[in-house]
């Protein structure tokens, strides 16, 4: 019989590695790994080795930082999604890109399964294995964590150890940590209980808002049509723009979030972030959309950010709602466009000043001084009619209400 052949999501961590070599024992797989980079700054040199040493037969590594910044950082940011009102949601955007990158390997492998090492309690799994559902409904998914008979990390250690799959030497950290570009997700360890304040070795990209200078940062940021193409005063790739926030913003204390959140699988759990890019981005970018949206359009856009960060969330991105917002979000950012200068200070983000070729911002309109345009005598006439069914609702009580008191008194009697 020809053997299955498994493509496996492959991070180079230890629970990945494991992997490998289990399910060449436990499927008699041939194993291929798939190692995406979302620009995080971990170094993902020796990850190929340690592949092939884990058991993989072909190996393949890919750079998604430029999709992931484009096609799904960016349309979150248009959206204004942040889960809860808060997590920016680094991780929650890169699960089903690392599952489409995944996909089209495993396509172009003719392999039969994809298999990925997250656990059986997390959303990671649902974000997972339903891009993989939405992409290639012909391909089984193998999710190791949720079948082996590992109990803890030492367990692991010693079937590497068995199988000469070379494990760091290095303390384990306490903590379950997962970055990329967009943002640092850090949980487990003291952080499960949500009394504790989060240790300052929990934090690996911002500065304590306490050590961050005296003095202020100010960077002044350009947009087009909802997404940022510039830092003052000069056009930058976006990728190295967002590098160059997370630099700033991480020096000033930016974007610590504490975070208790619900998980779709109906838990709990109390998760903590770092994503200062992200932090002054979603600000920047709201700053602008109020000077440039339309009220009605601004106010119904607030309701469908939540919904949109559900579905990013939630792990259903290849969906055909997320697309018609898209069409939604996509028509109201043409005209957020223009500058929006911040001020970075020990962890706050305040905005400096915004202005745009596009403003909806009209001084005549909003003086109080001679330029004054505005029709005053226009608002006795705007009031009397807006306020008629207050006044009409509360007469018609009032007098109603001492029939009927006059009524029930005279019954007594
Ligand atoms: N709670 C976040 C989410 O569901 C992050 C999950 C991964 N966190 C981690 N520390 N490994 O998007």
């Amino acid at each position: 019989m020809k053997k299955e052949k498994i493509a496996v999501a492959y991070s180079g961590g230890l629970d990945t590695s494991v992997i490998v070599k289990w399910l060449q024992e436990n499927y008699d797989a041939e194993v291929i790994t798939v190692t995406g980079n979302l620009g995080q700054k971990k170094e993902l040199v020796g990850v190929p080795e340690k592949a092939y040493k884990s058991g993989a037969k072909k190996v393949f590594m890919q750079d998604l930082t430029h999709e992931f910044v484009h096609e799904y950082i960016f349309p979150a940011l248009k959206a204004g999604a942040l889960y809860e009102h808060t997590y920016p949601m680094a991780t929650s955007l890169g699960r089903p890109l690392l599952a489409k990158a995944l996909v089209e390997v495993a396509k172009r492998e003719k392999c039969t399964a994809v298999a990925h090492g997250c656990t059986g309690k997390g959303n990671d799994q649902v974000r997972f294995e339903v891009s993989v559902m939405a992409l290639a409904p012909e391909l089984k998914v193998i999710a190791p964590l949720r079948e082996w008979e590992f109990k803890s990390r030492e367990e692991e250690i010693a079937y590497c150890e068995k199988h000469g799959i070379p494990v760091k030497a290095t303390k384990a950290s306490p903590y379950s940590i997962d970055e990329n570009i967009w943002g640092t997700s850090i949980e487990c360890g003291i952080l499960e209980d949500p009394m504790e304040v989060a240790p300052e070795d929990a934090y690996t990209r911002t500065v304590s808002p306490q050590n961050a200078p005296n003095k202020p940062a100010y960077v002044t940021i350009e947009f087009k049509s909802g997404v940022p193409v510039g830092l003052n005063e000069k056009k930058m790739d976006a990728v190295a723009l967002i590098d160059k926030l997370n630099e700033i913003g991480g020096a000033n204390g930016i974007g610590r979030l504490d975070l208790v959140e619900n998980r779709l699988v109906g838990i709990k759990s109390r998760e903590v972030y770092e994503a200062p890019a992200a932090t002054i981005l979603h600000f920047a970018h709201r700053e602008l959309e109020r000077l440039t949206l339309d009220k009605e359009v601004m106010h119904y856009k607030a309701k469908l950010s939540n919904d949109y960060a559900d579905i990013i969330y939630n792990g259903t991105w290849f969906s055909p709602l997320r697309k018609a917002l898209d069409g939604f979000v996509n028509e109201t950012q043409k005209n957020v466009t223009g500058l929006v200068k911040v001020k970075l200070y020990k962890g706050n983000v305040e905005v400096a000043g915004r202005t745009s070729p596009y403003s909806l911002y009209d001084m005549k309109l909003a003086t109080y001084t001679v330029e004054d345009t505005f029709d005053h005598k226009a608002s006795e006439g705007f009031i009397k009619i807006y306020g008629l069914p207050l006044k009409t609702y509360n007469q018609v009580n009032k007098e109603k209400f001492a029939k009927v008191k006059k009524a029930l008194k005279r019954k007594k009697k």
